[in-house]
């Protein structure tokens, strides 16, 4: 995936913002040096779910560490001189990427599933306070991400809210179909004008199965159409989709900083746009309370007790990282994209399948057909199928199963979830289609494998 070297000025345009680190560059990072870079990885496995955990290169790794010594050489002295300004300035780095306005609004997380906790608590509290009354509704996509939907059945349902689901076609067409299915959802959660849709969730890139939603398109209805809040769930967000937050409009947006954008477990950050007098903020807290409450979420968020802070700390490491590729992160976003359809059409096309979405919908993540007569019949056979690959043929692919519509025969049951990301080869995507393809052979069902 390297880019070959050049000796021209680069304007890194991140998100329509150049960043500081506009500079002359002799070569971009050469193949080999990524892979030394992801050296640590497993090399017998060929890796195409970068979508679930992630990935850290060697050279973020060794600033981390360097960050964790630090702090044991003298804590006190890290904690009273070096840890504050620096979770300021990974904020501010976060803040001009995805161009919010103030760095008050970006506040750093441990993960999405913490800033999901943080918007619906919040919602709770609307319920508990009585602003909100029982039976006003949060609209969510019905692909939402598991812990998201018991986060919302947590705060949510528990404190009152009526929980409404947007169901969306799959394999999808177009982004069209999403948008109509999220009207008629809205339209239900305000039936007889007596409820209020008080909080919308959407994702920004769903995780199984995997489709790029018209976030924009969709809060721009919810504005139309009276909702209070919105909250995306990007977790896949920065480094796999264009990632403006003034421009996609929405309350809230959370993005996971460890899985495109290469930081380590764990840190994600949780953008709360700025209104009026609240300010930094607005009246959302952390869940985990500390010696900051009260002095806002991103104040709040910066200490939640003693704990390794050093996947917050090292943002400028990561941004150095990203700046050896050529055109930085919208280089790798639109290389990644490229390479992901790229590897996608090659394996339907071996196997006589079809995408789950056209390339347009799917960013550095793309679903592909498998074959029906692997006999994929529930969600327990996506994971036994999953586990034979990894055992049996050295592939880590996740599997999404897709019960068939009424009168459907011999459709496509079961989906992989294919990533693709800088330390990736075309070989990897190659050992995945062979090993379907002896299955095929072997005349292999996913009954013959035990529980
Ligand atoms: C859409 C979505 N939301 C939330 C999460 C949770 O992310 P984390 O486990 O980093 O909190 C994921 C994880 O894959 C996801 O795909």
């Amino acid at each position: 995936m390297a880019s070959s070297p050049s000796k021209h000025h680069i304007s890194h345009s991140l998100n329509g913002f150049t960043t500081p680190a506009k500079r002359t560059k002799l070569s971009f990072i050469s193949d080999s040096e990524i892979q030394s870079e992801f050296s640590h990885h497993d090399q017998t496995i060929a890796r195409i779910n970068n979508g679930s955990f992630g990935s850290c290169p060697q050279s973020v790794i060794s600033a981390q560490q360097n960050l964790q010594l630090q702090f044991l050489r003298q804590p006190d002295n890290f904690y009273f001189n070096t840890l504050k300004p620096s979770i300021l300035h990974s904020r501010s780095l976060i803040k001009s990427l995805v161009n919010a306005h103030s760095v008050d609004e970006i506040s750093l997380v441990d993960n999405a599933t913490t800033a999901a906790a943080i918007v619906l608590q919040n919602c709770a509290w609307g319920f508990n306070e009585g602003r909100f009354s029982k039976g006003d509704v949060a609209v969510m996509l019905h692909y939402a991400y598991g812990s998201v939907k018991k986060s919302v059945q947590a705060y949510v349902t528990r404190a009152g809210g009526e929980v409404i689901e947007v169901h969306l076609p799959f394999p999808v067409a177009s982004k069209e179909e999403i948008v109509s299915e999220f009207r008629k959802a809205l339209a239900r959660g305000k039936e007889n004008g007596k409820k209020k849709v008080r909080l919308a969730v959407i994702d920004h890139v769903t995780s199984m199965p995997s489709v790029v939603i018209p976030v924009k398109e969709l809060v721009k209805i919810c504005r139309e159409e009276g909702v209070d809040q919105v909250f995306v769930d990007a977790a896949h967000g920065i480094g796999c989709v264009d990632v403006d937050v003034r421009d996609i409009g929405a309350d809230f947006y959370t993005s996971n900083l460890h899985k495109w954008f290469f930081c380590p477990p764990s840190v994600a950050f949780l953008y709360c746009r700025k209104r009026g007098e609240e300010g930094k903020g607005g009246d959302l807290h952390h869940p985990v309370v500390s010696h900051e409450y009260g002095n806002g979420l991103a104040v709040e968020s910066a200490w939640i007790g003693t704990r390794d802070y050093s996947a917050q700390l090292v943002v400028p490491a990561v941004l150095e990282f990203i700046n050896r590729f050529e055109g930085g992160i919208e280089g790798i976003k639109k290389r990644n994209h490229e390479k992901v359809v790229e590897m996608g059409e090659m394996l339907v096309k071996a196997w006589g399948t079809n995408l789950g979405s056209p390339p347009e919908m799917c960013a550095s993540m793309i679903m592909v057909g498998l074959p029906a007569c692997l006999g994929i019949s529930n969600d327990p056979d996506t994971l036994k199928l999953r586990s034979h690959l990894r055992e049996h043929f050295q592939v880590e692919v996740p599997i999404y199963f897709r019960a068939p519509v009424d009168g459907e025969v011999d459709s496509i049951t079961g989906y992989a979830r294919i990533s693709h990301q800088v330390y990736n080869k075309v070989e990897d995507y190659y050992r995945f289609r062979d090993a379907v393809n002896q299955l095929v052979s072997d005349g292999f069902t996913c009954a013959s494998l035990s529980n």
